[in-house]
């Protein structure tokens, strides 16, 4: 699976300037979130200016919320009323998007929420995020299911080739003949776990605890606002130096990432959240694809002091994820190979680093002489990066 990707949240309910969830997290009424549809008007909506900043990024795909909980549909639907040719804009946003993906070669994931607070077959009372349903008594969910399905078809056959498909919030109803029916419509996707059976990848979500490498293919998902995957007016943003750490642990072990913007009304990214992507993927494109198709580390390594790191192989180097970045200039192992690496490189500038090996005197050992021998990296530039994880490349 690509390692990094676009989340992207937009909706009517950006005009709350609140929440994707906005008509439950502020129990509005439906007539006055259903007037936002005559107000949808994003007249600086260039998908292209989304593509181009994913790309330069790092990114290699954009997953897009067809369909929120609120049930507003942001393609041509030709199933529901609600959708976004209804609104003043009246044009396909997803087109748009599928069409400026294709033009710059970034692949297309869609996301598509089965809490439907709008249809009136949606409510489904075995799962959460049920809250605002219109219609709380009724909830046939095999019509539900049907619908699903129909749209699906308009999803999965009129935008090209589609990456991933992102179900949000899972059924709790077993039913494997909606992946099968998606796959049937695009063979090569890859689906993941909140639909209708367990897909094929996992999606932890916000915090990820450290670990172990995943066993399983997963893509975890972070918002750069803390308060909403939608637009946010008075946003609580993320630090680059955070995210970026999340990055790089979350890839160490294996996985992938999405990271989410929520553009506003208008169609544009905000500034402070395109200011944080563009420099979360400096970070990521000095990486040099170092986060991507590696395996764990062959050796079993472990630190002096308890730094938590992460240790990958690739093309017979290792590299050493300091994620939280580094408390000294020097990274000391406690359980390293017994040979010695010929060089150390410093990823992040390309600088390099001295590899040691002797006593250490920090350490004090049997009748307190220094301990050792032990391998370290020296020189390194703890004070010089602020704002992001150090990866340590060695060569041997
Ligand atoms: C949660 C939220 C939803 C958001 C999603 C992103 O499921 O309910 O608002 O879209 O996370 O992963």
């Amino acid at each position: 699976m690509n390692k990094f990707g676009m989340f992207i949240h937009w909706g009517i309910y950006a005009a709350t300037g609140q929440h994707e969830q906005a008509l439950a997290r502020y129990d509005m009424p439906f007539d006055e979130y259903d007037s936002l549809v005559e107000s949808f008007n994003p007249t600086d909506y260039n998908p292209e200016e989304w593509v181009l900043l994913a790309k330069n990024a790092g990114m290699k795909y954009i997953c897009f919320t067809t369909k929120h909980h609120d049930g507003f549909c942001m393609w041509d639907t030709k199933h529901t009323d609600y959708n976004v040719m209804n609104t003043p804009y009246g044009k396909d946003v997803l087109k748009m998007l599928a069409d400026a993906c294709q033009k710059h070669g970034m692949l297309l994931s869609l996301y598509y929420s089965n809490p439907d607070w709008h249809h009136e077959n949606g409510y489904n009372m075995r799962s959460t995020h049920q809250w605002k349903s219109r219609y709380p008594e009724f909830g046939d969910t095999e019509k539900y299911r049907e619908y699903v399905k129909k749209q699906l078809q308009e999803l999965l056959t009129g935008y090209g080739k589609i990456y991933t498909l992102f179900w949000d919030i899972p059924p709790q109803i077993e039913d494997p003949s909606l992946n099968a029916y998606v796959r049937s419509l695009q063979p090569d996707i890859l689906i993941n776990d909140r639909g209708w059976d367990k897909g094929d990848f996992s999606t932890p979500e916000r915090e990820v605890p450290d670990g172990e490498r995943f066993s399983r293919m997963t893509e975890a998902c972070q918002s750069v606002g803390e308060q909403a995957w939608g637009y946010r007016e008075d946003e609580d943003y993320f630090s680059v130096r955070f995210l970026t750490s999340s990055i790089d642990k979350i890839m160490a072990m294996g996985g992938s990432y999405l990271l989410n913007v929520g553009p506003m009304p208008n169609g544009k990214i905000p500034e402070k959240a395109k200011n944080i992507l563009e420099r979360v993927g400096d970070w990521y494109t000095r990486m040099g694809g170092t986060l991507e198709d590696h395996d764990a580390a062959p050796y079993p390594f472990r630190a002096r002091g308890g730094i938590p790191f992460i240790a990958t192989q690739k093309n017979g180097k290792t590299y050493i994820h300091l994620y939280n970045g580094a408390p000294s200039s020097a990274f000391s192992f406690e359980v390293a190979p017994a040979f010695l690496p010929k060089s150390a490189r410093l990823v992040n500038d390309g600088r390099t680093l001295r590899v040691r090996y002797g006593l250490l005197p920090g350490w004090g050992g049997a009748q307190g002489l220094a301990n050792g021998p032990y391998l370290s990296i020296a020189d390194i530039p703890c004070d010089e990066f602020e704002n992001e994880p150090l990866v340590i490349e060695l060569e041997w």
